[in-house]
């Protein structure tokens, strides 16, 4: 089976963005990571990023589509920005059906107010929050715990 790691606006920088708030690893650094932790647990990865809502939008209505047939496990999801925005996303996730672990490189909670409320988590089966690149990791293994038999 796979896990789906899906990245959202921005995250296509990571490395040279802000490296205070979010390192020096970039997004090929993550999938890396990410590839060797589903390996060690005989899954695969789909790894993604866009800039785009709407195409976000789509891949988690193609993750339902591929756990209903029994090809995907679920989605680790770092939304970047639309976290704090996209009623849209949300709409998907729940309609979609799809386990969602959303991830946040930073403490979005020691920032501005403006990323303190995100309209994922209420739809997330968790959370991982300002634990860093390694974040996406955890959040693989958070799925593989709740989810995987
Ligand atoms: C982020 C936090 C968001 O507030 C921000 O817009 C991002 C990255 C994080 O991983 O810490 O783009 O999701």
């Amino acid at each position: 089976s796979t896990i789906m790691v899906l990245n959202g606006p921005n995250l296509n920088l990571l490395g040279q963005r802000e490296p205070d708030q979010y390192g020096h690893e970039t997004l090929a650094d993550v999938e890396v990571m990410c590839r060797e932790e589903a390996v060690k647990h005989g899954y695969e990865i789909d790894f993604r990023q866009s800039n785009h809502e709407g195409v976000l939008i789509d891949a988690i209505h193609e993750a339902g589509q591929l756990i209903k047939a029994g090809k995907l496990l679920g989605v680790v999801f770092n939304p970047g920005a639309y976290t704090h925005t996209s009623i849209a996303l949300h709409d998907a996730i729940k309609g979609a059906d799809v386990p969602v672990v959303e991830v946040h490189i930073s403490n979005v909670h020691a920032r501005e107010a403006f990323r303190h409320h995100s309209y994922i988590s209420p739809c997330a089966i968790g959370i991982v929050v300002g634990m860093g690149v390694q974040g996406y990791v955890l959040g693989m293994q958070g799925l593989l715990h709740k989810l995987a038999k």
